[in-house]
């Protein structure tokens, strides 16, 4: 997979792709970053990216001529057909769906914004999504990027255990059970039996029921488009009605 950034702070992005299973990935072959300054594409004198807003107010909007030409740059560069997707908070909410759809993906470009946001033209024709990493607003996208190529990255394949990422949170529909190691006491804080029993069956239908208390008390918005049997959905009632 190959993954573009555009930042007007691309030095930001270097511990972060250059660390643990981001440098492993792309050492491995399995993603290429390219991390590209958006102001080396402007042909104003002043190299500026941003302008006032037409009909007055606060802040400044990105102008269309840098990213435009950027995401030009990028696609004769390649031979993928890239989905270029803004980071703002005016996108839609990332989940752990949209990773998965984004893995699929051979190729993106991630445009990170920065002050009031993008001229609506950017957003009408150059862009293919948006995304927004949650209800609050960050300085710029960045770390929206950040959050947005760690969580793709980790579900190509062979990146990490597939294993792992099959019993993640919110894959299972479920926030994920609680989990122990050793020590089976840990100064009185004692490891459940069921986990040190040794008896599989009874371990899964432990996990799954913790994982369903959790869901219940924590997200319960989770479990409204999950399907239940009809012991776990008591089960689900008693902990909601005990709230
Ligand atoms: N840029 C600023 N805030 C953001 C957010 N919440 N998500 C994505 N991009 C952003």
């Amino acid at each position: 997979m190959k993954i573009d950034i555009l930042s007007l702070f691309p030095e930001m992005f270097t511990a972060v792709l250059h660390e643990s299973i981001l440098k492993r990935a792309q050492e491995k072959g399995q993603v290429v970053f390219e991390v590209t300054n958006f102001r080396d594409f402007t042909t104003n004198k002043h190299n500026k990216v941003d302008d006032y807003p037409y009909g007055g107010g606060a802040g400044m909007v990105l102008t269309p001529q840098p990213l435009f030409d950027a995401v030009k740059a990028i696609k004769s560069k390649n031979e993928t057909t890239p989905k270029v997707i803004l980071m703002t908070p005016q996108g839609r909410p990332f989940t752990q769906a949209i990773a998965e759809e984004l893995a699929q993906e051979e190729h993106i470009v991630l445009v990170c914004g920065h002050y009031e946001g993008f001229d609506e033209r950017i957003v009408e024709y150059l862009a293919d999504d948006e995304i927004s990493i949650g209800d609050y607003v960050l300085t710029g996208g960045e770390l929206a990027a950040m959050v947005v190529t760690d969580a793709v990255v980790r579900l190509l394949d062979d990146v990490i255990v597939s294993d792992s990422h099959e019993n993640d949170s919110f894959s299972m529909g479920t926030l994920e059970h609680p989990h122990y190691t050793r020590p089976a006491d840990y100064e009185g804080m004692k490891v459940p039996d069921v986990l040190l029993s040794g008896h599989h069956k009874n371990i899964e239908q432990w996990r799954r029921e913790q994982a369903l208390i959790r869901t219940a008390k924590r997200r319960p918005d989770l479990l409204v488009s999950m399907s239940l049997t009809d012991n776990e959905r008591a089960l689900v009632a008693e902990i909601i009605s005990e709230k």
